[in-house]
C-alpha cells in the first residue's frame, strides 16, 4: 500500500519556484470557551486541480487558541466530518478523558466538550486528531492548530509577543500527493513544503528582534533548521516552558511534533530578504529526511527518490520592513527558573526497546515498543501517582524514533550516557531517539489519576503510530485503586493485588447471599461466568487471571439487593 505514485509528485516539485504566497497566518481564538467545529473542505493548492481536506472553522488546518495559566477552559469539538475522529491537546497536562487520545472518540455528528484548568507553563504547544490508526490520514489532510499558552513568569520578561507582528507560529509540514492531487500517507513521497498550510510562503517582517515559534508538524519529516545567512539567533524555549536562559545557535534540529521558540535580531536589515533553510544534508543518517534510512538492502523503498532527502532546500522566506514604534530590540539572556525533579526521588525505572517487528525491516517497519503493538484495550504501563520515574528508550531499529508522551513532561538526563544539549535540558514531551542510541529522560506523574482511562506513548512518526508503535499507560491512586472498597452497601468488595499478574483475591463481606459473579472486559463484553456461590457473608475468591490478556476488567457481584463492581486490571 505504500509508494503509490512517484512520478506526478515530481511534476509539482518541478513547479515550486519563488516564494510567492504570503504565510497564512492561523486567526486567534482566545478566552475561556471554544467552539471548534471539524469539517471537510478543498483547496486549490495547484492551479486547476482541487483537493479533499479537512479543517477546523475552515477548510484547512485550525485556529490559533490563546490561553492563560490558571484558566478554566471548556473545549467544543463538533464533528463534522462523516467519519470519527479525536483531538488531542499535545503537549497538555490534563485528566486522561481530557486528553482526546484514541479513546475519546468524536463520533459523526456529535460534540465533545472537554473542560479542564490550564495548569501548563507559558509555551508551544499544538492539537490535532488520534484516533486509532487514523492520525496520518487526519493530520495529512488538514487538521493542527496551535494552542499558545501565556503565563506571568514569561509576561515578566521584554520578549515579542504581538501574534503576527513581531511573533509568530510557523507549522513545517510536508505532504504527499497522488495522482489526482489527494493527499497521500503511507509513501516516501512528502516533496510538497508548507508552512501554516502555505506553498511557497513568504512573512514580512520587522527589522527588530522577532519571535518565530516553530512546530514540525510533518507525519515524517525531520528538519535541521538554520538561516540562509547563517546568521545565528536565539534558542528561548522548547516544549513545555521556557529555558533558563537563551541559547545562542545556528541549526537546530526538530524531529515530528516538537516545538521550540527562537528569537531572531534582525535590527538594521530593513530591505533585507533571506530565508529559512532545511540543511538536510547535515541531519545524521537513520534520521528521516536525511540522506539514508537504513543499511543495505534493509532500508525504505523509493526513500532515495524524494529530492528531499538528504537536501538543504529554502522553507520561508524572510522580508525585513521597516522596524515597528516600540519594537524590541534586546534578547534577555535570563529567562525562567525551572528545575528537573531530584533523582534521588525516582522510585520506578522502565525500559523501553523499540523494535521492528521482522529483523529484515528495521528501516522499513512496522516497528513495536516491547513486543507489543498498540491495542485499544490493553494497558501497557501502569504506575502511580506523584510517581517520580526514569523511562529509557533504546533504538534497536535502523530509523529514528521521536518518542512522545502524553500528559507528562520530561526532563533528558541522557543520551548515550551524556548529558543531553542545553536546548535539550528544558522540559520536553518530545525526543528524538536515533538508531542505536539510548536515550533516559525523567519524569513525573502529577495530579491526575484514573483507573480506566489510560494516556499513550508513542512513536510521532505518524506512520509508526498508525501501524502500532503506541503503548498506553495508566496513572492509578495508590490510596483509592489499588484497593476499591465500596462502603455503604450490603455488599463490600476489595482486591488484591490489582493491578496482578496471576490472580486476583477478592474479598469483602455481603448481608445477603451471593446470586451472581461476572467478569466483563474493557468493552462491557462477558469474559468469563463464575461459578454461583451461595451462603457466603464473608467473600473469598481467587480469580486467576493468567489466561487473560493485559487490561481493564470489572467484575461484578450481585446479591439480590445490590450490585457492585470492582475494577481490576491484568498486568
Ligand atoms: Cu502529538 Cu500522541 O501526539
Ligand atoms: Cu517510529
Amino acid at each position: 500500500m505504500r509508494h503509490i505514485i512517484l512520478t506526478s509528485i515530481l511534476i509539482f516539485s518541478v513547479t515550486i519556484g519563488l516564494a510567492q504566497n504570503p504565510v497564512i497566518i492561523p486567526p486567534v481564538l482566545s478566552g475561556t470557551n471554544f467552539n471548534l467545529n471539524i469539517q471537510s473542505g478543498t483547496q486549490s493548492f495547484y492551479p486547476g486541480t482541487n483537493t479533499p481536506t479537512y479543517g477546523i472553522n475552515g477548510p484547512f488546518l485550525a485556529p490559533t487558541l490563546i490561553v492563560n495559566k490558571g484558566d478554566s477552559i471548556t473545549l467544543n469539538v463538533t464533528n463534522n466530518l462523516n467519519i470519527s475522529t479525536t483531538i488531542h491537546w499535545h503537549g497538555m497536562h490534563v485528566a486522561p478523558q481530557n486528553d482526546g487520545g484514541p479513546h475519546q472518540i468524536i463520533s459523526p455528528s456529535t460534540t465533545w466538550s472537554p473542560s479542564f484548568k490550564v495548569r501548563n507553563n507559558a509555551a508551544t504547544y499544538w492539537y490535532h486528531p488520534h484516533g486509532d490508526g487514523k492520525t496520518d490520514l487526519h493530520v495529512s489532510k488538514g487538521i493542527a492548530g496551535f494552542l499558545i499558552v501565556k503565563d506571568s513568569a514569561e509576561a515578566a520578561i521584554t520578549l515579542p509577543r504581538t501574534y503576527g507582528v513581531d511573533d509568530f507560529p510557523l507549522v513545517v509540514q510536508t505532504k504527499a500527493f497522488d495522482v489526482l492531487t489527494q493527499i497521500a500517507i503511507a509513501t516516501e513521497d512528502d516533496t510538497a513544503l508548507f508552512v501554516n498550510g502555505t506553498l511557497n510562503p513568504y512573512l514580512n517582517v520587522p527589522a527588530q528582534v522577532v519571535r518565530l515559534r516553530l512546530l514540525n508538524g510533518s507525519s515524517m519529516r525531520t528538519y535541521q533548521f538554520g538561516f540562509s545567512s547563517n546568521m545565528s539567533f536565539k534558542i528561548i524555549g522548547g516544549d513545555g516552558g521556557l529555558l533558563d536562559s537563551s541559547i545562542t545557535a545556528d541549526r537546530i534540529r526538530m524531529s515530528p511534533g516538537e516545538r521550540y521558540e527562537i528569537l531572531v535580531d534582525l535590527q538594521g536589515m530593513t530591505g533585507q530578504t533571506f530565508f529559512l533553510r532545511n540543511f538536510g544534508s547535515e541531519l545524521p543518517i537513520g534520521i528521516y529526511g536525511s540522506s539514508a534510512v537504513g543499511i543495505g538492502a534493509d532500508t525504505i523503498p523509493y526513500y532515495s527518490l524524494n529530492f528531499r532527502n538528504g537536501a538543504d532546500y529554502d522553507v520561508l522566506q524572510l522580508v525585513v520592513g521597516p522596524p515597528l514604534p516600540n519594537g524590541v530590540t534586546t534578547i534577555p539572556t535570563s529567562l525562567i527558573s525551572d528545575t528537573a525533579w531530584n533523582i534521588s526521588s525516582v522510585n520506578t525505572n522502565r525500559t523501553f526497546y523499540l523494535n521492528a517487528d521482522s529483523m529484515n525491516h528495521r528501516a522499513e517497519g512496522p516497528f513495536n515498543i516491547n513486543g507489543d503493538k498498540f491495542d485499544m484495550g490493553s494497558i501497557d504501563v501502569t504506575t502511580y501517582l506523584n510517581n517520580v520515574e526514569i523511562w529509557k528508550w533504546v533504538n534497536n531499529t535502523l530509523i529514528a524514533h521521536p518518542i512522545h508522551i502524553h500528559d507528562m513532561h520530561f526532563y533528558i538526563l541522557s543520551i548515550n550516557g551524556n548529558p543531553p544539549p542545553a536546548h535539550e535540558s528544558g522540559r520536553k514531551d518530545v525526543v528524538l531517539v536515533l538508531p542505536g542510541d539510548s536515550i533516559e529522560f525523567i519524569t513525573r506523574f502529577e495530579t491526575f489519576s484514573d483507573a480506566m482511562v489510560p494516556y499513550m506513548y508513542h512513536c510521532h512518526l505518524l506512520h509508526h503510530e498508525d501501524d502500532g508503535m503506541m503503548g498506553s499507560f495508566l496513572v492509578l491512586d495508590t490510596l483509592s485503586s489499588s484497593i476499591q472498597v465500596i462502603k455503604n452497601s450490603s455488599l463490600y468488595l476489595k482486591a488484591f493485588p490489582n493491578p496482578s499478574k496471576e490472580e486476583w483475591n477478592i474479598t469483602g463481606t455481603s448481608k445477603y447471599p451471593i446470586n451472581t459473579i461476572t467478569l466483563f472486559d474493557i468493552t462491557g463484553r462477558v469474559v468469563t461466568s463464575l461459578p454461583e456461590i451461595t451462603n457466603f457473608n464473608e467473600i473469598n475468591l481467587q480469580v486467576s487471571n493468567n489466561r487473560l490478556s493485559k487490561g481493564i476488567y470489572v467484575l461484578q457481584l450481585e446479591n439480590g439487593e445490590s450490585v457492585q463492581s470492582i475494577r481490576l486490571i491484568k498486568n
